[in-house]
């Protein structure tokens, strides 16, 4: 899978961190391809990793077996109208990381069903942290659902859906989710200072928290909800804290919150696809 011949449309923060966590992961660098317009974020790619620096779209794709659409949702069906005949003829298999666009507005755009998949990524995938959430439209292989897999990987964990609308949920809770945690972090770090602290320990305190908590989470074999019981201790001070947040209705906030970032996710994909 590793000497899958990958194509990039477009060279700007999500290719090249794919692209990086992709040759550090042994995937041969002179089998990856991308095209941009700037020529200054080509050569920046290159720092990252001695790719195929193609001239333009059309030769980017050129035998490719995977294309990665790494534009910014506004310019895709402008890119994609002119690329539409060659990738009918070759049909590989199609990977679109730009948020809100739908795989019925690309098949629209490519005039075919051809195999693709749509992802959600998120930020922390600029640190091989992120979190993706993928869909696979009806026309893609186990092998190339499999290569999809592997070559998101590359930035961190891909979680498989099979209803697209899901992605809407997808990008309310990881897509915009970096967001909310970096709004906690801004607060609890306020909070610190309010009590005193400079600002640089509430900042640390609270970095390495969140960090340490996550870390917790993620190795842990029981749930958020149970190492929270856990630090909890009847009658103590964590358990004042909680209390307020409970009594100020934290959970009943972020579900309003998260509705409402689902909504304007089906928003965003009817106004590009009617672009
Ligand atoms: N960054 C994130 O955290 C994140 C998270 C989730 C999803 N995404 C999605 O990932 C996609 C890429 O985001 P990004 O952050 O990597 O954006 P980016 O850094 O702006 O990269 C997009 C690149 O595409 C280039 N481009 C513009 N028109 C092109 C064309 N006609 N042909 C080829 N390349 C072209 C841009 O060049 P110019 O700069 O000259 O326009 C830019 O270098 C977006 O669709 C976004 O929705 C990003």
């Amino acid at each position: 899978m590793t000497s899958t011949k990958i194509a990039f449309i477009g060279a700007g923060n999500m290719a090249s961190s794919i692209i990086g966590g992709l040759v550090g992961k042994g995937w041969r660098p002179d089998r990856i391809a991308a095209s941009d317009p700037q020529q200054a974020t080509l050569e920046r790619l290159r720092t990252v990793a001695p790719v195929v620096t193609a001239a333009d779209n059309a030769a980017a794709i050129e035998g490719a077996d995977v294309v990665v659409l790494a534009v910014k949702p506004q310019v895709m069906r402008e890119v994609l109208e002119p690329l539409a005949p060659a990738l009918r003829r070759q049909r590989p298999l199609i990977i679109s990381i730009a948020a809100g666009i739908e795989i019925s507005s690309l098949e629209h755009w490519l005039g075919a069903s051809l195999p693709i998949v749509r992802c959600m990524p998120n930020t922390p995938a600029l640190v091989q942290s992120g979190a993706t959430g993928a869909c696979a439209s009806a026309a893609v292989t186990t092998e190339q659902r499999q290569a999809a897999d592997a070559i998101l990987r590359a930035i961190g964990i891909v979680l498989w859906v099979d209803d697209e609308a899901q992605l809407d949920a997808v990008t309310a809770v990881s897509g915009s989710g970096p967001a909310y945690f970096f709004l906690v972090m801004e607060a609890i770090q306020q909070a610190g200072v309010d009590l005193g602290l400079s600002p640089e320990v509430a900042r640390q305190l609270t970095l390495q928290t969140a960090l340490g908590a996550a870390q917790m989470a993620v190795t842990s074999d029981v749930d958020a909800a149970e190492l929270r019981r856990r630090v909890t201790s009847p009658n103590g001070t964590t358990e004042r804290a909680i209390a307020v947040f409970e009594e100020g209705g934290l959970r009943q906030l972020f579900a309003r919150a998260l509705d409402a970032c689902a909504e304007r996710s089906r928003e965003l994909a009817r106004e590009l696809a009617d672009k």
